[in-house]
């Protein structure tokens, strides 16, 4: 089933002024039911546009955004519920942190929903046990955690609204790499976990690698591509083009094969990279 589809949608900032941009320019595109979609592209290729439509925080200026099939800005209020049905999770969110404790944060998002404080309240905790949030940082300022805590507090908001769709823009931006491995996995665990459809914006194809099922290329406004790891990483030419590779494994492992090793092709993590090593290795150095 399509949970969100994005019909002919263009979108223009500055309209009629001399800064004029078209962002997206007829994107369509369909995300179906319990997708783990990463969509990625070059800087300003139109991703935190695009991901503010399907949340109704921006208007197409062209075409329509259908949320199960309905337009979602038919009128104020299919807007406003999309936001509850639709979260998401902004670039840097610990920016947005603004109260005066952990639990105030993670409660913003469900308290406006106009739950019951109990539901509320099981929400919070839920959620914050989730992204890792012992009981005893409930109680603290959000600006007395670390980079990495901050982060989770955020996406702990957006989860504790339980919203049909999650997506996240660039959730493990700027963090070290046991920072990023860590969040990741916590996206791969609440996928896993819930079932539910799940969009991360990303620059980084081995991020990427690791988490997503399908992927949405973007260039320049438009989509360049839309489908399974296999499909978009067998295109690597054509990603190339456009300032994008594919994750530096594959690249590893397709250069061995020149040199007739034979192994997979599709081996995109260095986990999965690991386990083809020992099942060659296993196999007497013939993979075949
Ligand atoms: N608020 C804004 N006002 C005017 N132009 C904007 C605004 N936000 C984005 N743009 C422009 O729209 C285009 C698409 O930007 P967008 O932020 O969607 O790209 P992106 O793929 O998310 O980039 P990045 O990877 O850098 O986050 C870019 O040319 C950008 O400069
Ligand atoms: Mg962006």
């Amino acid at each position: 089933m399509t949970v969100l589809e994005a019909e002919n949608v263009s979108y223009k900032y500055s309209v009629g002024t001399p800064f004029q941009i078209t962002a997206l320019d007829r994107v369509n595109v369909k995300v179906e039911q319990g997708d783990m979609l990463a969509v990625i592209g070059h800087t300003g290729s139109g991703k935190s546009t695009l991901i503010q439509h399907f949340n109704a925080l921006l208007k197409p200026t062209e075409g329509r955004i259908l949320l199960y099939g309905k337009d979602i800005n038919e009128s104020r209020e299919t807007a406003h519920n999309a936001r509850f049905k639709v979260g998401l999770c902004f670039q840097y969110p610990e920016y947005q942190l603004f109260e005066s404790t952990v639990y105030k944060d993670i409660s913003f998002g469900p308290a406006n929903m106009g739950l019951s404080s109990s539901e509320t309240d099981e929400r919070v905790r839920r959620a914050a046990d989730f992204v890792g949030l012992s009981e005893n940082m409930l109680g603290k300022s959000p600006f007395d955690l670390s980079g990495g805590e901050k982060r989770r507090v955020a996406i702990a908001g957006v989860m504790a609204m339980e919203p049909e769709v999650l997506i996240m823009d660039e959730p493990a931006a700027g963090l070290d790499p046991r920072g990023r491995r860590s969040i990741l996995e916590l996206i791969g665990n609440y996928r896993k976990k819930t079932g539910r459809t799940v969009i991360i914006v990303s620059h980084s194809m081995e991020d990427v690698a690791g988490v997503a099922e399908k992927i949405l290329v973007l260039n320049r406004g438009s989509v360049a591509m839309h489908g399974s790891l296999d499909e978009v990483f067998s295109r690597s030419d054509e990603l190339r083009g456009m300032g994008l590779d594919i994750p530096q494994i594959t690249r590893i492992f397709s250069e061995l094969n020149k040199y007739g090793f034979g192994l997979k092709k599709n081996v995109y993590t260095v986990e999965q990279a690991k386990d083809e090593i020992l099942r060659y290795l296993h196999k007497g150095g013939n993979a075949k």
